[in-house]
């Protein structure tokens, strides 16, 4: 099976961090709730001249120019994401004319959620597949994926259940088509709605959730589907160098870390400062593990992110 490698990764984030302590100031709460509950110290909300796009523009200039190469050698550009800045045009094609990319290239958003990014590193591996031999002797077989999100704005700053939880941001990461890489990768949905959000309409978005529900499938869809991944690849925990999932809370990957009794320091955690940003999330902490010393050269990464839909996801993957 062809799969994907990391080239590179970059990111971006919003000027502004906001504490727990923050947040108490406009809502009834505290870092003593907050902290404990989830893992989450302080989060970056968007500011005047912040949203969506500018921060995946900055994330995927940062990818790009880490990687290399330049805007003609992607043949895939694909951005995850909930909350665009607005229908049309999509996020994708802002980035792609702020980077200059080839007209001749599919460039598109794809919503699954916190999941997002897996699904978007998913369907660009199928359209750099796609391609015929022909095609490929002339292409190169790069895609751009990136993950952002502006979810500050679907929150609603009233209700203490949410708009602790999450935070802005983006990530980015250039990946390559390969025959000669270990991949293994799954995709899933439940048909739910214990995570919903109105919208587009003219009513504010309010992201509105059941947190419990959400729990409970988020802990045994990521236990699962780190399951699935090793079944898939024959590979076991000892093969991976880094588990790097969706930082929505950190007794979900605690429970996971128990039920698989794998090494905690196997699993990759930076929610404390970035809160749960959507289908930025695994994007941010990949880039965040590559720029540190948690991911190294030839690593085998499983990425796993799970989210509303309820969506869930994961691909065993290289870096370069
Ligand atoms: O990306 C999507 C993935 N999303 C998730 O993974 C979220 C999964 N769910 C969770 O992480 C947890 O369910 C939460 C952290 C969201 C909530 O934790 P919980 O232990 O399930 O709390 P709860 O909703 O049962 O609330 C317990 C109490 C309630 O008070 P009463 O009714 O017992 O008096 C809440 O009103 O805590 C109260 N509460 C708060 N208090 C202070 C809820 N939110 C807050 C808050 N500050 N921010």
């Amino acid at each position: 099976m062809k799969g994907l490698r990391i080239i590179s990764t970059g990111s971006a984030r919003p000027a502004k961090a906001v504490t727990n302590d923050d947040l108490a100031k406009i809502v009834d709460t505290s870092d003593d709730w907050i902290y404990p509950r989830t893992g989450i110290h302080s989060r970056y909300l968007c500011g005047e001249g912040e949203t969506t796009s500018t921060l995946a523009i900055q994330a995927a200039k940062e990818a790009m120019e880490r990687s290399g190469l330049g805007p003609d050698d992607i043949s895939a550009l694909i951005c995850a994401t909930t909350s665009p800045d607005h229908v049309a045009p999509n996020v994708a094609c802002q980035i792609q004319r702020a980077l200059d990319m080839p007209e001749t290239i599919p460039v598109l958003d794809v919503n699954a959620a916190c999941t997002g990014f897996i699904y978007a590193l998913e369907t660009a591996r199928g359209f750099l597949a796609m391609q015929s031999e022909e095609e490929a002797a002339d292409r190169p077989r790069y895609a751009l994926v990136v993950g952002a999100e502006h979810l500050s704005k679907m929150l609603d700053f009233t209700d203490r259940t949410t708009c602790v939880l999450f935070g802005d941001g983006a990530g980015a990461a250039v990946v390559e088509l390969a025959e000669d890489v270990p991949y293994a990768s799954m995709l899933g949905a439940r048909g739910g709605d214990e995570i919903s959000c109105e919208g587009p309409g003219p009513v504010p978005a309010k992201i509105q959730m059941d947190g419990k529900a959400v729990f409970r499938f988020a802990t045994g869809a990521l236990t699962k589907c780190v399951d699935i991944l090793l079944t898939k690849s024959g590979r076991t925990m000892d093969d991976i160098d880094q588990v790097i999932c969706h930082q929505a809370n950190e007794r979900i990957v605690d429970f996971c870390i128990r039920k698989l009794k794998a090494p905690e320091t196997k699993f990759f955690k930076n929610m404390d400062h970035y809160g749960n940003t959507g289908a930025a999330s695994v994007a941010l902490a990949l880039d965040e593990a590559m720029c540190g010393n948690a991911v190294k050269p030839g690593d085998s990464l499983l990425l796993v992110g799970f989210g509303a839909g309820l969506t869930w996801a994961g691909v065993l993957i290289t870096v370069k």
